[in-house]
């Protein structure tokens, strides 16, 4: 069993906003493991303290680790750590057709810059990514011309490009309508066959595939409940969590929320 991430004792500020103090956060290669919590959680925040957009509030007693080490080369961290994030969505570069999406994984840039080199290996590897994704017919076009659930699948090659062991997705099927969701899902259960973890950050519990064992309960930037998803994923507890009733049903190891 490997460590993942470890943060301890962070603080950080978006703006004014204080949205963690003294945040504490273990997550192991033990299990796939998702982080659940309403709108303004921390969520994406948190990401983006793993991902080392933010730091937290510099104290002695506060680190952000990734498989142990604070620091990190990032085209090393790449290969061991996958992360497709609704800002890298947003903000990547439109005219970047499709094969250069993919490509510009192994650089971990948001578009194509002309000093990028990619030999003929890369290459077929990311012919190989585009096959195995569904995505091949969609080399040749724009990245602003895609629909959602295809540039959601271009990011997703894009972090796979690496071959990493972990792979941590932020709300990934918002926004696919219900047969790009399953798609979606069937293409994450397919990488976690063959050994790949999961971290899943989500307000959706349909998004949770069977295979996530822990579940993380964020809430105003506090870590409210941790545990087996048999324990934590009922009625009783998400209708604490999002502050409003909510009735759990459960099919084929998957979840749905209703109101009462
Ligand atoms: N640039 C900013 N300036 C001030 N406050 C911010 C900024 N960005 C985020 N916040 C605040 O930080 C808190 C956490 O936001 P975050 O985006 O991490 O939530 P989230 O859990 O991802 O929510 P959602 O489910 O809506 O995606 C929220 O209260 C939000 O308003
Ligand atoms: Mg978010």
């Amino acid at each position: 069993m490997q460590n993942i991430i470890e943060i301890k004792n962070a603080t950080l500020f978006q703006g004014s906003t204080r949205v963690f103090n003294n945040l504490n956060l273990d997550i192991s290669s033990a299990c796939n493991t998702a982080i659940l919590g309403p709108n303004g959680a921390g969520k994406t925040t948190l990401l983006k303290l793993i991902n080392r957009d933010f730091y937290p509030v510099v104290a002695s007693n506060s680190c952000v680790k990734l498989f142990g080490k604070e620091r990190w080369d990032v085209q090393e961290l790449r290969s061991r750590l996958g992360i497709v994030s609704h800002s890298l969505q947003q903000n990547y570069s439109g005219d970047t057709i499709g094969l250069y999406v993919l490509l510009s994984g192994f650089y971990a840039s948001d578009g194509i810059w002309q000093h990028q080199h990619f030999d003929e290996i890369k290459i077929q590897r990311a012919h190989a990514i585009a096959e195995q994704l569904g995505i091949a017919h969609l080399q040749d076009r724009e990245f602003s011309s895609m629909s959602t659930g295809e540039q959601r699948r271009f990011l997703l090659g894009r972090a796979l490009v690496h071959d990493p062991q972990v792979l941590v997705l932020d709300e990934p099927t918002s926004g696919l309508d219900i047969s790009a969701c399953f798609q979606y899902l069937e293409t994450i259960r397919g990488l976690m066959s063959k050994r790949k973890k999961l971290i899943l950050v989500t307000h959706h519990v349909h998004e949770i595939p069977p295979e996530i064992e822990r579940i993380i309960f964020l809430k105003e930037g506090e870590i409210v409940a941790d545990g087996d998803k048999e324990k934590l994923l009922n009625s009783e507890q998400l209708s604490k969590l999002f502050d409003c009733p909510i009735n759990i049903v459960r099919s084929n190891g998957f979840y749905q929320a209703f109101p009462i």
